[in-house]
């Protein structure tokens, strides 16, 4: 496995691929989820890169930019072990040099849930990403379900700015308890990461109301504002339905699939989750297709 922190190395690389080239692009702290991505990736195409890159632009001020968990060799073990053939792991001044102005502002679907929320977050995420997919040039990109949002921001780039390649989305990674796996976990205190658990539960249960028949937005918010009271710890953010394709909000539930998503906190965590209703879509099957579309 090559790793390179310079855009020559890059290319050079690069130019040694004959074949599809999957690049799976990441901030480090990597997890099973992080490494199911590599392992489609590594399935479906000749050469596989990965990127490392805490990317200051798509963190708000009062964020955790500077305590984001960083351990680069073990990243880099991790990836290596899951067959990586090219490591990017750029500076912040490589990406972004001095005088940097140029900036992709996807509209609609950067709006709403985690974008209302952080503002500027998609903004810095588009961007990054755009410069990695000319940086890499892969047939085939793959990001995680469990960013629900970032999947349809960047679908939608990818079909407005022509970028010639495929987007698959893989489905959520989860601990044995159901709780997402996110590189930010390591922020929960023992009693938080136990009482976590309750997001999936809360998930769970607002699928078995959908499957029971309800047919309202507010009765599937209400269960699952119910299941997460009930842990003390855990304080719910928002939670959210909206059409899984436009990301618009619904009211009224009819055959077209639901994206449920929250963010519970739990002391200055935020913990993000979400489910495709019909539930099933959540599987393998719905790789290709699961958002974004239109
Ligand atoms: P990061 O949070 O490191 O996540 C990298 C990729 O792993 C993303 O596509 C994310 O959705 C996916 N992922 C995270 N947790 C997952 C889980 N439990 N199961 C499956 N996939 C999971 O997302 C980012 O970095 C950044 O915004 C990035 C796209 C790299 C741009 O900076």
């Amino acid at each position: 496995m090559k790793v390179v922190d310079n855009i020559a190395a890059l290319r050079a690389a690069r130019e040694h691929m004959g074949g599809s080239v999957g690049l799976v692009p990441t901030m480090g702290a990597l997890h099973a989820g992080h490494i199911a991505l590599v392992k489609q990736a590594r399935a479906e195409n000749e050469h596989v890169v990965a990127s490392i890159f805490v990317n200051p632009s798509q963190f708000a001020q009062n964020e955790d930019l500077s305590k984001y968990p960083r351990d680069i060799p073990r990243d880099l073990a991790m990836l290596e072990a899951a067959g990586v053939d090219v490591v990017f792991t750029p500076t912040p001044d490589l990406i972004y040099p001095p005088n940097y102005q140029t900036w992709i502002e996807v509209e609609t679907v950067s709006q709403g849930l985690e974008g209302d929320r952080r503002p500027g977050h998609f903004r810095g995420v588009a961007t990054v990403v755009a410069k990695l997919f000319n940086l890499v040039q892969p047939q085939r990109a793959y990001f995680g379900q469990k960013d629900a949002q970032q999947v349809a921001v960047i679908k939608r780039m990818v079909r407005d700015l022509n970028f010639p390649l495929a987007i698959r989305v893989y489905p959520t990674v989860r601990e044995a308890d159901g709780l997402a796996m996110s590189s930010r976990n390591v922020y929960l205190s023992a009693e938080q990461r136990t009482a976590a658990s309750v997001i999936r539960r809360a998930l769970v249960s607002a699928s078995k109301a959908y499957e029971a028949g309800e047919r309202t937005a507010e009765d599937i918010r209400v269960v699952i504002s119910e299941v997460i009271a009930s842990e003390a710890v855990a304080e719910l953010d928002y939670v959210s339905i909206v059409d899984a394709e436009t990301l618009n909000v619904v009211e009224a539930i009819t055959e077209r699939p639901l994206l449920v998503s929250l963010v519970v906190k739990m002391g200055s965590t935020r913990l993000l989750d979400n489910m495709l209703l019909p539930a099933h879509l959540n599987t393998l099957e719905g790789l290709t297709q699961t958002l974004g579309g239109g």
